[in-house]
């Protein structure tokens, strides 16, 4: 069986599919590996070092994606990708599903069998695969550093000979994995740190980093969680009220990281313009909502700006920023992910259908798309 890994295509994706360490782990299960030349360039891994371990180099991504009959990327494949897939080869990569529906159509209609890695059920079993919290986590910890950065203060207290520096003030929007990283990276950094989330679980967590939790408490919120953890829209009356809170906690910011996201949704918008306007000059703003609309009006998907005297922090693909480590995480998860579709005696696609974990992940098969 061959597995191969084309270089990505989307302009900025820095993150590749397979790390060495991933090849030699396929080599292991019997599988043959095959990388296009330049897959690792952008996140330091040279040819030479997935060759190293059993991989073989292929100068294009038609020479990579030839009789392949398992494909792993970070992006869903372009249509010139697509094209060279086989009939019946896995396809396994974050394919935007809620965004990407013709892609997933043209990867069905090409008889591929297409994993959207963001679908993957977040159970216990299903941790080690879980792409979407191991980039959220490097993102919400590359979020604050970002801000750190860019902010012209200091983040902890310090007491000097020439007096006290007040520490930051840094309030997170969106407590799930990313929102939970930056709470901590903030507090590592010595921030006063507040934090706000619709789904009633989080308040423990933000007291357990330290935080401050603010919300508004009633009987939505009580509520707000559904099944699979994730957050339900919440009520235009609900979200009245919680931005007449956050209007008040907002002022006293020097730095708000935004994470609040619904799947298949746009993304609420939680900080108005006005809102922003009440900050501080100099304070920063980091959306890690952009690429889907952003959580405030003003955000620029994959640009900084400056509106009000504030820094709006856009960027598409925070991950993208920590390449080697996200690489190597996203690499992992698609192994463990690949070796629950693997005969681990013959090496042969052995896939079960009824699988939790395939059954939530699948989305093309036999030529249909099965899922949007
Ligand atoms: P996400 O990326 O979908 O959303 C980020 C956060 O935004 C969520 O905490 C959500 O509640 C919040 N949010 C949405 N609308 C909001 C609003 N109007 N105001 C404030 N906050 C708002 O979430 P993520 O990071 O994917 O995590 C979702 C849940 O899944 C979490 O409970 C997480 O702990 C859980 N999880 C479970 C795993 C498992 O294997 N058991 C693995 C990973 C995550």
């Amino acid at each position: 069986m061959k597995l191969a890994v084309p270089r990505e295509t989307l302009a900025g994706e820095t993150r590749v599919a397979a790390t060495p360490e991933s090849v030699k782990k396929f080599k292991d299960l019997g599988l043959d590996v095959v990388v296009e030349a330049g897959a690792g360039a952008a996140a330091r891994i040279a040819d030479a070092d997935y060759a190293a371990t059993g991989a073989t180099i292929a100068p294009d991504a038609r020479a990579a994606l030839a009789d392949a009959d398992i494909v792993l990327k970070v992006r869903g494949p372009s249509g010139a990708e697509t094209g060279l897939i086989r009939q019946g080869a896995v396809v396994a990569a974050l394919l935007a599903p809620h965004t990407e529906k013709p892609a997933i159509a043209a990867l069905a209609a090409q008889g591929a069998i297409a994993f959207a890695m963001e679908f993957l059920p977040r159970i216990s079993r299903a941790q080690a695969m879980d792409v979407l919290s191991s980039q959220a986590n490097l993102a919400g910890y590359k979020a604050v550093i970002d801000a750190a950065a860019q902010f012209g203060r200091a983040m902890p207290m310090m007491m000097t000979a020439a007096g006290t520096i007040a520490p930051a003030r840094v309030l997170v929007m969106g407590v799930g994995v990313a929102g939970l990283q930056a709470i901590a990276t903030a507090k590592r950094l010595g921030a006063i740190v507040s934090a706000t989330d619709v789904r009633p679980a989080t308040k423990e967590q933000v007291e357990s980093l330290g935080g401050t939790f603010v919300a508004v408490m009633d009987e939505e919120f009580k509520n707000a969680q559904t099944a699979g953890g994730y957050a339900k829209e919440m009520s235009a009356e609900y979200q009245a009220k919680q931005a007449a809170l956050i209007a008040e906690t907002i002022k006293k910011q020097d730095i708000v990281i935004t994470t609040a996201l619904i799947p298949g949704r746009k993304a609420p918008v939680l900080v108005s313009e006005a809102m922003i306007q009440s900050m501080k000059p100099g304070s920063v703003i980091v959306d890690l909502a952009a690429e889907a609309g952003g959580n405030t009006p003003l955000t620029k998907a994959g640009e900084v700006v400056e509106v009000h005297g504030v820094t709006i922090m856009g960027y598409s693909n925070l991950p993208g920023r920590l390449a080697v480590d996200a690489s190597s995480l996203y690499a992992r998860n698609l192994f463990n992910f690949v070796s629950l579709l693997v005969d681990k005696k013959t090496g042969n696609l052995a896939i079960d259908w009824n699988d939790e974990i395939v059954k939530g992940a699948l989305v093309a098969k036999d030529g249909e798309v099965v899922k949007s």
